[in-house]
């Protein structure tokens, strides 16, 4: 044959590839969720995410300063809260002393330069376990978002770095980022979960933090995964509102809303790769099925090539090993 171009002459060996390849991931792209619970010395694996770890606050200090020295620069606080403290509004959520603002202030005095994000939402606080205030078998929007308001304000005063709503009630971006004014944490940024679909991917992470709801589904908040034009949508309003960065979470059965969403917007835009995603890549692995390491990077590269410009991931302390 006589040809005009040969493309494999780009993938002819590992020196031109690493030349010509688009999507390099480093450490500073992840983000590191950390589960936490009360109690000393307490390091619990979480069954449906081998390899992932409950930690009380002392743990998760230890936790902490590991990752900073593996280049990790920012950790999701996600606490656990006892099912005695639980009730219908989440108060436990607005506590001062509470685990979550306990938790950051250790964090930040150890290790000054971790960037803090936290989860704002009620469901490990709901006895109903749904991210708002159920009345009558239904999740009320607005009461909810009132809370999710002050709840942001009590983390920025513990010490947080972002407050991260992942509950999908309307116009809580411009509650928060109104609350955040009225306060003077005027450093405070918000990572808005945007484009957050109902997904059956969540499940290990129900069973981490014991948040599974109650009753029912999360339909009438959380997105229906047959829509694109609507995760837009949700996208600019949250940018109008003032977020400081986009989310889309899931992550690997969403790759097209990451694209759509970081063409749409003019803000960074993150991925959450979730529990779901992390237990089906470890399962598959204990089988002998497929490749852990290859899998994780596989994976993480391509939420990157997407066009997320952070990544939220269980993996991430394995991802920095394989990548240094
Ligand atoms: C709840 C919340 C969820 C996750 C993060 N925040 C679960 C849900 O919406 O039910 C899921 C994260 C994961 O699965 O890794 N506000």
């Amino acid at each position: 044959m006589i040809l005009q171009r040969r493309n494999r002459i780009l993938r002819a060996n590992g020196a031109i590839r690493s030349l010509v390849a688009e999507t390099i991931l480093t450490p500073n792209d992840f983000i590191v969720p950390l589960f936490i619970v009360e109690g000393e010395n307490v390091t619990e694996e979480i069954a449906s995410m081998p390899g992932y770890y409950r930690y009380s606050l002392d743990n998760t200090v230890k936790e902490v300063k590991h990752l900073w020295s593996l280049g990790l620069k920012c950790v999701l606080l996600f606490v656990k809260c006892k099912d005695e403290l639980k009730n219908q509004y989440g108060s436990e959520a607005l506590n001062s002393d509470g685990l979550m603002q306990r938790s950051i202030k250790a964090i930040k005095d150890a290790v000054p330069e971790m960037l803090i994000m936290t989860d704002v939402a009620l469901d490990p606080f709901s006895s109903d376990g749904h991210d708002g205030v159920v009345e009558n078998g239904e999740i009320i929007n607005d009461v909810t978002v009132d809370i999710l308001a002050k709840m942001s304000v009590s983390h920025a005063q513990a010490g947080a770095d972002f407050v991260a709503p992942s509950d999908m009630m309307d116009g809580r971006i411009a509650a928060i980022r109104l609350a955040l004014e009225e306060n003077n944490f005027t450093k405070t940024g918000i990572m808005a979960y945007s484009a957050k679909y109902a997904s059956c991917f969540y499940g290990p992470f129900r069973d981490a933090l014991d948040s599974a709801p109650g009753f029912g589904d999360k339909k009438t908040y959380q997105m229906d995964y047959c829509n694109r034009t609507e995760a837009v949508k949700e996208a600019i309003m949250d940018v109008e509102e003032g977020a400081d960065i986009i989310m889309v979470k899931p992550a690997l059965s969403y790759l097209d809303i990451i694209r759509e969403v970081k063409n749409a917007v003019d803000l960074p835009v993150s991925a959450y790769n979730i529990s779901g995603e992390y237990a089906m890549i470890k399962a598959g692995a204990k089988m002998g099925w497929i490749d852990e390491n290859k899998a994780i990077l596989e994976t993480l590269t391509s939420i990157k090539r997407a066009g997320a410009d952070m990544i939220a991931t269980y993996f991430a302390k394995d991802v920095v090993k394989l990548i240094s």
